[in-house]
């Protein structure tokens, strides 16, 4: 069809790993376990939901555009200035704006090949030249970056921590690798995972980097529990703050997604039972895989990564899991099919699972 640009003829849909829902219909059962796409299994914090009754007998009005309370709430939260702080429909959704903000025609991005899907389709989808560099060691290879930046980068993109391997950069790695960005290239920090990372004592928590061209992404769907609200924000100097929201769509995030944001950000109880029961959950995984002699790689996030002798064992076991009742994630679409990402799990799930496993690999 000629209306269709080649560059997004080119693109795939995204696809997710299986819903509930989706996986209930298939098969019948109705007791299915979701360890696939990293979100809270603790649910919702009890006050995001306190947060969302308050709003809905005002559904009918329009959200205050500039998303004043949740991002005062943000502001003082990191010690910044509301000017340098940007909501979004997910931190996704604060990355489409970026794209449609910065980029101009002859612009170029330089990412990992393999990591988060979300930027993939994003850079695909401006029809702007992408370098997609592999990673080292399952890791994002910064020298590489570096090695690529021309005159016309002008957007660099970092999951850190990575998803699906949940391997971070060092701080030491970023101050070598910020010494060689040029000032005119924004680097976009992704910290979807930063709460289950932050205390890592090498971690660059990218707050500490208040650089001008650094952009920090960071979510209310994963330690907060609100992945389904569609809740994100960017923190960054208050100049691209300020050209992003001449960009943003006008009354995004939805009402009761800020108002679940809000509740959210006041409940350290939910937050930090989450961030115990995911360090519990993921040491046991560790040691139980290990013990199985399962190949794993270090995560500073709320998934594990295990690898499996050839892609078509991945695909077995996934099966075979999805056959008992649990949902996980094959990273065929990632780029790592003899991967299969697991979500940490209450340590009920985790050890329901990983008896399931051990039956299946037996
Ligand atoms: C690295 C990374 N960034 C962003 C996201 C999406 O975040 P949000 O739900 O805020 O759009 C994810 C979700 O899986 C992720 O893994």
């Amino acid at each position: 069809m000629a209306l269709v640009p080649s560059y997004i003829k080119q693109l795939q849909s995204y696809k997710s790993g299986k819903s509930i829902e989706q996986a209930r219909r298939e098969l019948g059962i109705s007791t299915f376990v979701k360890l696939a796409s990293n979100e809270n299994p603790l649910g919702p914090s009890p006050k995001a939901l306190a947060g969302i009754k308050t709003v809905m007998e005002n559904m009918h009005y329009y959200p205050e555009a500039s998303g004043f309370h949740l991002r005062d709430a943000l502001a003082k939260r990191y010690n910044v200035k509301i000017e340098n702080v940007i909501l979004g429909a997910g931190s996704e959704g604060v990355m489409s704006t970026i794209m449609r903000t910065f980029l101009l025609t002859d612009d170029e991005l330089i990412s990992a090949e393999n990591s988060f899907i979300g930027f993939r389709v994003l850079a695909n989808a401006s029809g702007r030249k992408v370098h997609w560099l592999p990673m080292k060691d399952h890791r994002y290879d910064l020298n590489a970056l570096v090695e690529k930046i021309t005159d016309y980068t002008k957007i660099i993109y970092i999951a850190n921590p990575d998803n699906p391997m949940g391997t971070y950069i060092t701080r030491k790695e970023f101050d070598d690798f910020y010494k060689h960005v040029p000032e005119r290239c924004l680097i976009i920090l992704d910290e979807a995972y930063y709460e289950f990372a932050k205390d890592k004592s090498d971690y660059p928590d990218s707050m500490s980097y208040r650089y001008d061209n650094v952009i920090t992404l960071r979510t209310f769907s994963k330690a907060f529990g609100l992945a389904g609200a569609r809740i994100g924000y960017g923190l960054a100097h208050e100049n691209l703050i300020g050209n992003l929201m001449k960009v943003k769509v006008p009354f995004e995030p939805s009402l009761p997604a800020q108002a679940a944001g809000l509740g959210a950000l006041m409940d350290d109880e939910h937050l930090n039972k989450t961030l115990a029961i995911t360090k519990e959950g993921l040491y046991f995984f560790e040691t139980e895989l290990k013990s199985l002699k399962i190949q794993t790689v270090p995560s500073a996030a709320n998934f594990i990564t295990t690898f499996w002798d050839t892609d078509e064992k991945a695909k077995q076991i996934t099966e075979a899991l999805f056959q008992k009742g649990f949902i996980v994630r094959q990273l065929n679409a990632f780029g790592w099919p003899d991967a299969i990402r697991i979500s940490i799990g209450t340590m009920d799930q985790n050890q329901n699972f990983i008896n399931t496993l051990k039956t299946i690999i037996k």
